[in-house]
């Protein structure tokens, strides 16, 4: 998939995305509300089972890049939220909308501008009823971006991630949600 927004290029993965990921999931402090940074290894992991899905189902997650200059930017899209997780949202959701980007392209707005393209895909194309965002209590930058693209917190939906060991400081989770306007009744 592509798709083009005003300032972005938003593609599906390829093999040679590993070093541009691999600099941003690997970043003390693009990570700093994850409980680790990537390795080069484990981007390369998470970078072939995203080529997978894609494969597979259609989409997961994608690149984007500057469309003056074809630099990769970060990583934005929807996904197919894991089985553990999507069993402790509340209405169990199926599909996500997240976003990674390279720090030096922090507080120009490119996240919500890819991240709308992404929704409207998804509504659009790919005929979701719903998508949902969940990040750390504390990830404030996130939340703003799922304010900016018109999701709303769905406070009864707070949830420990599962996949965080109890007493963990980055396991409380906010949900914020949106549903497809065309469906929505
Ligand atoms: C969340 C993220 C993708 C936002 O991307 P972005 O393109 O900077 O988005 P915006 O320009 O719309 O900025 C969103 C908010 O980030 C914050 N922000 C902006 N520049 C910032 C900077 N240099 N440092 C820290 N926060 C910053 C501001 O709160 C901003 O809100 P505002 O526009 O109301 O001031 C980006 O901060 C990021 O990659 N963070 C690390 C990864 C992460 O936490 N991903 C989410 C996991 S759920």
């Amino acid at each position: 998939m592509r798709l083009e927004t005003e300032r972005l290029v938003l593609r599906s993965w390829e093999s040679r995305d590993h070093a541009s990921l691999a600099a941003v999931l690997g970043d003390a402090e693009v990570r700093r509300f994850y409980p680790t940074v990537a390795t080069p290894e484990q981007t390369r992991a998470q970078l072939e089972f995203s080529i997978e899905k894609q494969a597979a189902m259609g989409f997961h997650f994608g690149a984007a890049e500057l469309r003056s200059t074809g630099q990769f930017v970060g990583l934005v899209g929807l996904g197919y939220i894991p089985e553990e997780t999507r069993a402790a949202i509340r209405g169990q959701p199926a599909v996500e909308i997240g976003w990674q980007f390279d720090k030096a392209f922090w507080g120009q707005g490119l996240a919500p501008e890819g991240a709308r393209a992404w929704l409207t895909y998804g509504f659009e194309t790919l005929q979701l009823a719903e998508v949902v965002a969940f990040t750390f209590v504390g990830n404030l930058p996130s939340q703003r971006v799922m304010k900016k693209i018109g999701m709303m917190r769905d406070a009864d939906a707070d949830f420990e991630h599962p996949r965080l060991a109890p007493g963990h400081p980055l396991r409380s989770h906010v949900v914020y949600r949106i549903a497809n306007p065309a469906l929505d009744a």
